[in-house]
């Protein structure tokens, strides 16, 4: 199986977490150094978030993007308008592309779902000329998203079952300090530097955090579904507690942190 990424479509992407991909995505094309004129692979493009991004900066002499999900593909392509944006469906791990075509190849909050991580960066090194860069973030989802674990914790608390789960979303490939810098050493990269990105991530209210959670993209919803009834009766009721922490519902503000990792095709 090409991917671990288990898709409710775009819509269902969009309300989760595409609405903070987006916010990130400034930030991770700021840190990859775009350079004017530039021939661009964004891999593992989703809906789109990095995707029109490039293309709102004007900046690229071509973009291309590939995702495995077919709805995806089909979103960029429905919502693409005028830009000029070539995007086709593939897998990160077999990319179909020749050797040295992009200057660019880059990659937001994928290598988590990547079966063989390493062979996707192999994969968009091949892909990139010498002298090119290619640019990774994933989330840490470990340590950087408090919201996530807030609702993590508390299922496991309420539902020791859910342990294991936790451990294998919270512990994902490449999401360890230094896990994605150290592989881009591995795929002989040179100059690779790391930084992490930092968004806010705001909810109106608790409606507005939890229905995403449940009804949209995610291992939450899926996860939650498959509970008995009063299991997530109880859930739902001790993660509102955790949300409004003893203040009125209304609008709550939580960081989300992902590690951002930079290198050059060798010369
Ligand atoms: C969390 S989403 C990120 C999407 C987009 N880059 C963004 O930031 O919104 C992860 C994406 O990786 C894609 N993906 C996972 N494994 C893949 C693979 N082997 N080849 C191509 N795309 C893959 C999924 O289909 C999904 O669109």
């Amino acid at each position: 199986m090409p991917s671990n990424f288990e898709t409710r479509g775009a819509a269902a992407y969009d309300s989760y977490m595409g609405r903070w991909s987006k916010r990130l995505a400034s930030g991770f094309l700021e840190f990859t150094g775009l350079v004017e004129g530039a021939a661009v692979l964004d891999v593992g493009c989703g809906t789109g978030s990095l995707t029109f991004e490039i293309a709102d900066r004007r900046m690229a002499a071509s973009i291309d993007a590939l995702d495995y999900e077919p709805e995806f593909v089909e979103a960029v392509n429905s919502r693409k308008g005028t830009a000029s944006i070539n995007v086709r469906r593939g897998d990160a791990m077999a990319l179909p592309y020749a050797s040295a075509q992009f200057d660019m190849a880059l990659s937001l909050l994928v290598l988590h779902f990547v079966p063989d991580a390493a062979r996707a960066i192999s994969e968009m090194v091949r892909v990139v000329k010498p002298g090119g860069v290619v640019a990774a973030a994933v989330w840490d989802t470990f340590g950087g998203m408090p919201s996530r674990r807030m609702f993590w914790d508390t299922v496991a608390a309420i539902h020791p079952p859910a342990e294991q789960r936790r451990s294998a979303l919270l512990i994902r490939p490449m999401t360890q300090p230094n896990e994605l810098q150290t592989a881009f050493q591995h795929a002989g990269l040179s100059n690779v530097t790391s930084t992490l990105l930092t968004i806010r991530t705001d909810f109106e209210s608790f409606e507005d955090f939890w229905l995403p959670a449940v009804f949209g993209q995610g291992t939450q919803s899926e996860f939650l579904a498959g509970l008995p009834e009063p299991t997530q009766q109880q859930i739902e009721s001790s993660v509102r507690t955790a949300y409004l922490a003893g203040l009125p519902d209304g609008p709550r503000s939580f960081a989300s942190s992902a590690w951002a990792v930079r290198g050059m095709v060798k010369l």
